[in-house]
């Protein structure tokens, strides 16, 4: 499974890409908020760490629009992903883009129908958000399943990139279901190297060291 991580946060970015961690990035609308950059900067930022593909959502809402804008943000680099809401203005979007050879990743998926219309259109990926189904008591994972299901009884080429991921649980779980990628902010993927054993086992060995004056260097 690639992983990408959800976030505009340069130093965060650097630090999991310093370790392999980084097949790619996912920004939104919020995040760029968050980040207090333009979003053209920080985008192009971004690209020039990453080599896999970085998600840069439009913003508008009618699909002229979005096309314009999704067309200026695939300026920025060759490795951006446009990212368009599952509307049906994001996919008229989509597969103009596609069209045009530029990587669309299909984003805010709440459903399996929603998924199937996304790969019809062409879509690079779709995002489907895990977390927030699970906020309205739904089963997020279980909406990640049945994609999987869909895409590979037809051979669909559009790739599953779980997202709204809120714990390292999440990530196994996806993995196991098999989604091609999985965004998650650095937090998480960080938290992933947690286990109250390794922490305990760890715990028991220093005591040892202490105590027989172990050293190396
Ligand atoms: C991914 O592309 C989305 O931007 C992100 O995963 C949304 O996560 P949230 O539901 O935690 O905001």
């Amino acid at each position: 499974m690639k992983f990408f991580v959800d976030t505009a946060e340069i130093d965060a970015i650097k630090e999991l890409h310093a370790l392999g961690m980084v097949d790619g990035v996912t920004t939104n609308p919020s995040l760029i908020a968050k980040s207090g950059r333009d979003i053209l900067e920080v985008t192009k930022e971004i690209c020039d760490i990453v080599d896999g593909p970085v998600s840069a959502e439009v913003v508008a809402l009618d699909a002229e629009t979005m096309l314009a804008e999704g067309r200026k943000l695939a300026k920025i680099a060759d490795n951006i992903a446009v990212k368009v809401p599952l509307t049906w203005a994001g996919l008229q979007t989509c597969k103009a883009l596609t069209d045009e050879g530029t990587m669309v990743n299909v984003t805010l998926c709440f459903s399996a129908n929603q998924a199937l219309l996304a790969a019809k259109a062409g879509a690079t990926f779709i995002s489907p958000f895990i977390g927030r189904l699970d906020d309205i008591n739904l089963d997020g994972l279980e909406l990640i399943e049945d994609i999987r299901t869909i895409y590979d009884n037809y051979g669909y080429d559009t790739q599953i990139l779980a997202a709204s991921i809120r714990s390292a649980n999440h990530m196994s779980e996806c993995a196991k279901i098999g989604a091609d990628v999985a965004t998650a902010p650095p937090g998480v993927i960080k938290a992933m190297a947690n286990h109250v054993l390794t922490d305990k086992g760890l715990a028991g060995f220093m005591a040892d060291v202490e105590k027989a004056g172990i050293k190396i260097l």
